[in-house]
């Protein structure tokens, strides 16, 4: 029966292209605070810092290379016969490189965005303090990351997938933040089916009826061809 698919992806999808996880042991949130790096009040008090997390994430993101994973789901996007729609917390960029388009509910290193106007421009490689805005010409430029107290991009659209979905898959996520962490319940509540891929159970395993446990370059690839036998 071809449907609807909504897949929700996190930073595990990513961990086999050798972009760290934020909570796995020696993540990115072990080795940084999350209010200092990661929250506007962050930016304001120390804009260098930011950034020089940021440009690092940038520069390893550009030379990563999306694994089978990734590959498997751009496949699924172009083969199936009714709709895939890829949300992905991700904001490396491996979607795209894999052939896929995804929506981007945390921002992309990719672009630039201007805290004054609203204006977004593809990012120079390395972003610096009082970064200048293209359109308005004010030195307000801050990557074009949803920080943590800021609301997550593209809502009313990925809500409506919600509603409308026979199936929803999370791959690689961790399940601790919201408003990713209640999709599966939005979509059960619509009636989709539900099925999470991770290398282990996550905070919200209970809610999926389904579950396949490894890395997922293995598991996704599967389920991909299962789908489409
Ligand atoms: P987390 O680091 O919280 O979770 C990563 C998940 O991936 C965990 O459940 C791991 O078990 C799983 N995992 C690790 N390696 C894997 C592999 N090879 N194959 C499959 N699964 C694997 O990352 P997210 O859930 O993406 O937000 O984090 C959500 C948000 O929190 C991020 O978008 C980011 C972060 O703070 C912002 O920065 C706004």
């Amino acid at each position: 029966m071809a449907g609807k698919i909504v897949v929700l992806t996190g930073a595990g999808i990513s961990a086999e292209s050798g972009l760290g996880t934020f909570r796995d042991e020696g993540g990115l949130w072990a080795q940084h605070r999350i209010e200092d790096v990661a929250t506007p009040e962050g930016f304001a008090r120390d804009p260098a810092l930011v950034h020089r997390f940021y440009n690092a994430r940038r520069i390893q993101a550009a030379e990563a290379l999306p694994n089978a994973a990734h590959e498997a789901l751009a496949r699924l996007q172009r083969d199936w016969p009714g709709e895939v729609v890829i949300v992905t917390q991700n904001v490396d960029g491996l979607h795209e490189k894999a052939g896929a388009t995804a929506i981007h509910m945390h921002g992309e290193l990719s672009s630039a965005l201007c805290y004054r106007c609203g204006h977004r421009w593809p990012s120079p490689p390395e972003m610096a303090p009082g970064e200048p805005c293209p359109a308005c010409h004010a030195r307000a430029g801050r990557p074009d990351i949803v920080w943590f107290g800021e609301m997550p991009y593209h809502m009313d659209e990925i809500a409506d997938h919600l509603q409308t979905c026979d199936l929803f898959a999370s791959i690689g996520t961790s399940g601790q933040v919201y408003p990713a962490a209640g999709f599966v319940q939005e979509a059960a509540y619509a009636g989709a089916r539900t099925i999470e891929l991770n290398l282990s159970d996550s905070e919200i395993s209970r809610a999926f009826e389904d579950h396949r446990v490894g890395p997922a370059s293995r598991v996704v690839p599967q389920w991909v061809a299962e789908l489409l036998a």
